[in-house]
């Protein structure tokens, strides 16, 4: 068991103990903590509540085959402990060492996709995770990949054709030299459980299944975080001391996905981007409601055990589980609850999960031959995002129909 955390950062292997370092927290955000430095001041707050994205890191972590995957998340909804074992990529990163911009600031300067430049460290980072993603991105996965970044000022055409132009042929860069390099120092980083005790907070990172249940037996009263997506808007908006913090982001068995020949077994910790990528064949209403749930940057990290801890009214996968009549697995030391979603559920924000009960897992049972599961999330045209390019044409017949329409053409 160890109290200080390590991660990669500036090609370099930091450690940071929370007991000696002045002004941070466990429960710090990765947005303050780059904002304390002096050298990672191109990453911004806006929002602070992972709408607008000008907050924008990209994490690196080790995948099965000793490669590394890159995602965008806005770094204001990161606690500090969930950056162990992982790199921080920031803006400043992406340039070589003799200068040179990496391809995506260069079709940005390129392609005039910069006013006043706030947006614009977010918006490079969600590119930067494109171009590591994808070779030749589909318009759709470009215009996916931007949905979490507001931009007031520029317009999105330049910011797409400098998507367009970059994303093109490969993914080849710098960071793919030094792979091998930065797998190694993943691989010196150990994978034990962590425990940061201050005056203030305890912040209990488990390693295991076991451990995160038996801590939830010691702690009931703990908060448990999966992806914190929800969880970290009460440090970040109501600004709450959370004392006691359970993080299941660590525990690997809950991030499988199995598949058996009448349903599908989902980890409570897998992300709602892994998530999708399993479900488009046997689950499409669930597919099609994780289209338009959130952006990328959230659903790198949020989970569908979260969706469930919430019990909210807004969330989104609720509904359509309940229509394939998916089960919640609940477990305590006291053994395993395997329970329908309608039962789970008992009132707003309330369920039947006793305090030391983690969700461990969702069943959801393959649909019977004719049955028909459909989900409907107000609209296909993606009127949810925070930002959309639209053609001209496309613009002027809404105005025809819609007064709330005429209003966006005014600004
Ligand atoms: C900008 C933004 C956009 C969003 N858009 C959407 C949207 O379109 N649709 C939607 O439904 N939601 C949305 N959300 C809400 C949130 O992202 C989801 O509810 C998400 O699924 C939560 O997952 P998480 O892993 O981040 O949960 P966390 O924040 O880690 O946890 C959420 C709650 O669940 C409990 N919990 C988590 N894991 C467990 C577990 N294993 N066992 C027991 N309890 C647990 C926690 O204690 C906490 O109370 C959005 C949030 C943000 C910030
Ligand atoms: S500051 Fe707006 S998404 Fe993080
Ligand atoms: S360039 Fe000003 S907000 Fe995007």
């Amino acid at each position: 068991m160890r109290s200080t955390i390590s991660f990669v950062l500036d090609g370099k292997k930091l450690e940071l103990d929370f007991k000696n370092s002045k002004g941070i927290s466990s429960t710090s955000t990765v947005l303050n903590y780059l904002r304390s430095l002096p050298t990672h001041k191109g990453v911004k707050e806006g929002c602070a509540e992972g709408d607008c994205g000008a907050c924008t890191i990209v994490l690196g972590e080790l995948d099965g085959n000793d490669k590394i995957k890159y995602k965008a998340v806005n770094s204001c909804l990161v606690f500090l402990p969930m950056l162990h074992g992982k790199q921080l990529i920031t803006v400043e990163n992406l340039k070589t060492s003799d200068g040179k911009l990496h391809p995506v600031q260069q079709a940005m300067v390129d392609e005039y996709g910069s006013q006043c430049g706030y947006c614009t460290p977010g918006i490079i980072m969600s590119m930067f995770a494109l171009y590591k993603n994808y070779s030749k991105p589909t318009r759709e996965q470009i215009d996916d990949a931007l949905a979490g970044n507001l931009c007031r000022c520029t317009g999105y055409r330049p910011i797409v054709d400098a998507a367009l132009k970059s994303c093109a042929y490969n993914c080849r860069d710098h960071f793919t030299e030094n792979e091998p390099h930065i797998v190694g120092m993943f691989k010196s980083i150990s994978k034990e459980s962590i425990h940061i005790q201050t005056d203030q907070q305890k912040y209990l990172q488990p390693a295991s299944l076991g451990e995160a249940i038996s801590l939830k037996h010691r702690f009931p009263e703990a908060l448990i975080i999966c992806g914190a997506t929800d969880a970290a808007l009460r440090v970040t908006k109501d600004h709450e001391l959370l004392k006691e913090i359970i993080d299941l982001s660590s525990v690997t068995e809950l991030k499988e996905v199995k598949g058996t020949d009448t349903a599908l077994i989902i980890g409570a910790s897998v992300s709602m981007n892994d998530v999708r990528s399993y479900i488009e064949k046997f689950f499409p209403a669930l597919f099609e409601m994780l289209n338009v749930f959130a952006s990328s940057q959230i659903r790198n990290v949020a989970t569908l055990g979260g969706n469930l801890g919430t019990a909210s009214p807004v969330g989104d996968t609720i509904p359509v589980l309940m229509a394939y009549n998916a089960k919640v697995i609940l477990e305590s030391l006291n053994g395993r609850r395997e329970i329908t979603l309608d039962n789970y559920i008992t009132g707003y924000r309330k369920t039947v999960r006793k305090p030391d009960e983690l969700i461990t897992s969702i069943i959801i049972p393959k649909v019977l031959n004719g049955a028909i599961v459909k989900s409907y999330k107000v609209s296909k045209r993606k009127d949810l995002d925070i930002s959309k390019v639209q053609s001209l044409e496309e613009l002027q017949r809404e105005i025809c129909y819609s007064n709330s329409t005429l209003k966006l053409e005014r600004r």
